[in-house]
């Protein structure tokens, strides 16, 4: 069954999406980041609302509309998404972060813009807080889902990630498959659980990996909750 035939399955549930890339400025006019389009979490967040959840989409900047009846919490910086997210995520049931921090900010960030030199520029950079790791430590019943980009050992590091994070499974996927990944609308992923074991998923559309990302969530919460 899925939301088409009208299933509510997620109804009095609060899912909590964040999505896109962060932003780390070295000046008001430069900034780090990566290519991460924001549709994987975005369809996480269609789907839960179609399916009945609350829904809060904490998102760095991206060019997708916000699905309707969604709460949009729009950030730019890693510091301001784990503000959001740490927020939002009080009265969660189910978390999942498929946002791409930048895992380092600049350091001293810049006030005004930087006059170019001609010597070699050294930045220094420091590491963001891990969002997801943080909200395992303080798990409380949600569950809790991550992504992962490996180019090898991919299933060994997801767990790993998995239970150093303390998160429930982590969807795992390669960044050569073409049409996945970044900016694609398909994405091939492997369910990865903390103790190792793990799933091979078929390529799907990002909106069917949302639906069995929802489905397993909802599984999980069960078992916690009964
Ligand atoms: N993540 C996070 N906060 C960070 C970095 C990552 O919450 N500062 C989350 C991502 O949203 C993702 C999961 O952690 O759900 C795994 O991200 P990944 O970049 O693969 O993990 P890292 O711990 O940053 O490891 P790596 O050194 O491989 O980048
Ligand atoms: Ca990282």
């Amino acid at each position: 069954a899925t939301a088409e035939d009208g299933l509510q399955d997620l109804h009095g549930l609060h899912v909590v999406v964040s999505a896109g890339p962060t932003r780390e400025y070295l000046d008001p006019v430069r900034f780090i980041s990566n290519p991460s389009s924001g549709k994987m979490g975005f369809a996480v967040a269609a789907r839960a609302r179609a399916r009945g959840a609350r829904v809060t989409l904490v998102s760095g900047p991206v060019n997708l509309e916000v699905p309707p009846g969604v709460q949009f919490v729009p950030v730019e910086s890693a510091l301001e998404m784990r503000d959001a997210m740490l927020a939002a995520s009080e009265s969660a049931d189910m978390v999942v972060m498929t946002a791409a921090v930048a895992d380092y900010r600049a350091a001293r960030p810049a006030g005004e813009k930087q006059a170019k030199g001609s010597e070699a520029l050294t930045v220094e950079l420091t590491p963001n807080p891990d969002i997801l790791a943080e909200l395992g430590s303080n798990k409380g019943e949600r569950v809790l889902v991550g992504f992962a980009m490996e180019t090898h050992a991919g299933v060994e590091r997801a767990a790993h990630k998995a239970r150093r994070k303390n998160a429930d499974f982590i969807l795992l996927n390669y960044p050569t498959r073409e049409g996945t990944g970044f900016g694609g609308d398909d994405n091939e992923v492997t369910l990865v659980r903390a103790s190792g074991e793990s799933e091979v998923w078929p390529r799907l559309r990002k909106t069917e990996v949302a639906e069995r990302l929802l489905s397993e969530a909802l599984t999980l919460h069960k078992y916690t909750r009964s």
